[in-house]
């Protein structure tokens, strides 16, 4: 497991990440021009990215809804978290079940510096 710091040796904006085009698909800002010109460029190949990134996030967001009220899910394992955008999984699942937790693994780092603070007692964080 990567510690908060070592994002910092890793970081590169300049090369386009998974994590950061789909924020930008989301209508995100995390994102740097070298996402930017990629995700244009594949927007250009394949419109329908935009509305498919979407729909993939209301899709998690119901998935979520279901298993909290109506499966009784109280422990979510979540690979591939993405960005901390609107509706995280811990929010959607807490705002039904505030004792459910929630635990992220991303193979992008850095998001979790900031989001970490802020929800360490909501959630808990690894990136591999
Ligand atoms: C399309 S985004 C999905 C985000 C979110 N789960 C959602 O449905 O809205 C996929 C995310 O998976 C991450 N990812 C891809 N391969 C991974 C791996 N092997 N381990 C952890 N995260 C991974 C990427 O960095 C990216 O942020």
């Amino acid at each position: 497991m990567n510690t908060d710091r070592d994002w910092m040796n890793t970081f590169r904006p300049d090369i386009p990440s998974t994590a950061r085009l789909y924020d930008y698909y989301l209508g995100g800002k995390d994102n740097f021009p070298a996402d930017r010109e990629l995700a244009e460029r594949l927007l250009a190949e394949v419109p329908e990215i935009r509305i498919a990134a979407r729909e993939n996030r209301a899709f998690l967001q119901r998935a979520v809804r279901y298993l909290v009220a109506e499966a009784g899910i109280r422990q979510i394992v979540d690979v591939g978290t993405g960005l901390p955008t609107a509706g995280n999984v811990h929010e959607i699942a807490q705002k039904i079940e505030p004792g459910c937790r929630v635990v992220y693994v991303e193979g992008y780092s850095k998001p979790h510096v900031s989001e970490k603070k802020n929800s360490a007692r909501a959630a808990s964080y690894a990136s591999q």
